[in-house]
């Protein structure tokens, strides 16, 4: 396939931040994108060169994107693959929808990697309230989690007995689960990998996840674990790509057990926000990434040339305390006084708790002052954990 040049048209399906972030590295590339997307003022639709605003399955909607686009790609999972697969009979796809498709369901993306050998935690699929009555004892403690539609931990209930089973299948109300045993975790780590069509693949440092309340709250990077096991991460990243004859960029999601074993969470068909900090820290970006390789141009160096610590920034920072109900913005000032901290906002009009409005990467020369830089952040902001960093 010959390299689309700069100055033609990209499409892409989706208008949150994944897509806004994709934007803007590939117009700097040259490139115009067009944006599919139901929302009105949505964070890409607003920075893209042309916004189509329709659902992803409106044939008019499709058309005028394919209309345009020489090639086109999505930022989000749950984009129906018929929609890719529309797309695909006149332009360039990537991911290939085969591939979105089997991350949009944690029984098709679990029984794929263990069937490909990759270590997953132990886990079981509930299909009845028989099955979950029934539940292998050796799962529990555990967590339900929706085989579909999981996101920031929605959708998943921590259970103890098979009641709780029980009652969390119940809550699902009839929709396909996985029990998944609930592993004692060292940390988290993620990698994003890219692979383009000629099976090169390039993965990024690995990141060191720490959630709150079900959300990423910070991503360390590199990650704080033994080099090992970074190279083992990285080269189960790139397994997964190349089992999935992947194109495009992925992000596989890791447990560190506390007893040494990797164990593969999830993966995302797409950039992920653990990858945000590769837009201040690395040589190419995961968004720039995601260009190149929809536009068959060669990968980009994935060396990381600055430590990074990214910090989430989430609707919670815009009300005063839980009880207040108007929004009003943070004091910006306690971020940009600090000279490494890069702020990105997301341009999202509507602040809502638990909503990613945007994120701040602090660097440094080394982790310890990103670390430093990163605390004084979220203490200034009044994010929690600061002093956990
Ligand atoms: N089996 C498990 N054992 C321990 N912690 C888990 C397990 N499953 C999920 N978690 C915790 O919940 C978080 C969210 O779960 P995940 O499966 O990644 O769903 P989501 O789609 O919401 O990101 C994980 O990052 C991890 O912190
Ligand atoms: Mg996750």
């Amino acid at each position: 396939m010959a390299a689309i040049p700069p100055g033609a048209w990209l499409g892409l399906l989706g208008g949150g931040q994944l897509g806004r972030m994709f934007c803007m590295a590939a117009q700097s590339l040259g490139y115009k994108v067009v944006v599919l997307d139901p929302g009105s003022d949505s964070p890409a639709g607003s920075v893209a060169d042309r916004h189509v605003a329709a659902d992803y399955l409106d044939p008019r909607g499709l058309a005028e994107l394919a209309a345009v686009a020489r090639a086109a790609t999505t930022e989000f999972e749950n984009v129906p693959a018929t929609a890719l697969d529309y797309l695909a009979r006149t332009a360039r796809v990537t991911p290939a929808a085969a591939s979105v498709a089997i991350a949009q369901d944690r029984i098709s993306e679990k029984t794929f990697l263990a069937g490909h050998g990759f270590a997953v935690a132990p886990f079981a699929v509930l299909r009845s309230g028989a099955d979950a009555l029934g539940a292998d004892l050796a799962l529990l403690p555990g967590v339900v989690k929706s085989a579909r539609f999981g996101y920031d931990g929605k959708g998943q209930a921590r259970v103890r007995t098979r009641d709780d089973v029980r009652a969390a299948w119940d809550d699902m109300r009839g929709q396909p689960c996985v029990l998944e045993r609930m592993i004692d975790l060292a940390c988290e780590v993620s990698v994003i990998v890219a692979r383009n069509e000629h099976g090169a693949a390039a993965t990024w440092p690995a990141a060191e996840n720490r959630h709150r309340d079900g959300i990423l709250d910070v991503s360390i990077v590199p990650a704080r674990v033994a080099p090992e096991l970074a190279a083992r991460a990285r080269s189960i990243a790139t397994g997964i790509a190349d089992a999935l004859d992947y194109r495009g960029v992925l992000c596989v999601e890791m447990f560190v057990a506390r007893d040494g074993a990797l164990l593969v969470n999830e993966i995302a068909p797409r950039p992920h926000n653990s990858g945000h900090y590769t837009i201040d820290a690395c040589v190419t970006s995961q968004f720039e990434q995601q260009a190149r390789v929809l536009a068959a141009l060669p990968l980009g160096q994935t060396r990381q040339h600055t430590p990074a610590v990214m910090v989430n920034l989430l609707g919670d920072l815009w009300f005063a305390d839980a009880a207040a109900t108007t929004p009003r913005e943070p004091a910006w000032q306690d971020v940009l006084r600090h000279p490494e901290a890069k702020l990105h906002l997301y341009g999202k009009a509507h602040p809502k708790r638990g909503r990613k409005m945007g994120h701040v990467t602090c660097l440094g020369a080394t982790l310890a002052d990103a670390l430093a830089t990163a605390r004084s952040v979220k203490a200034a902001l009044g994010i929690a954990g600061a002093s956990e960093l």
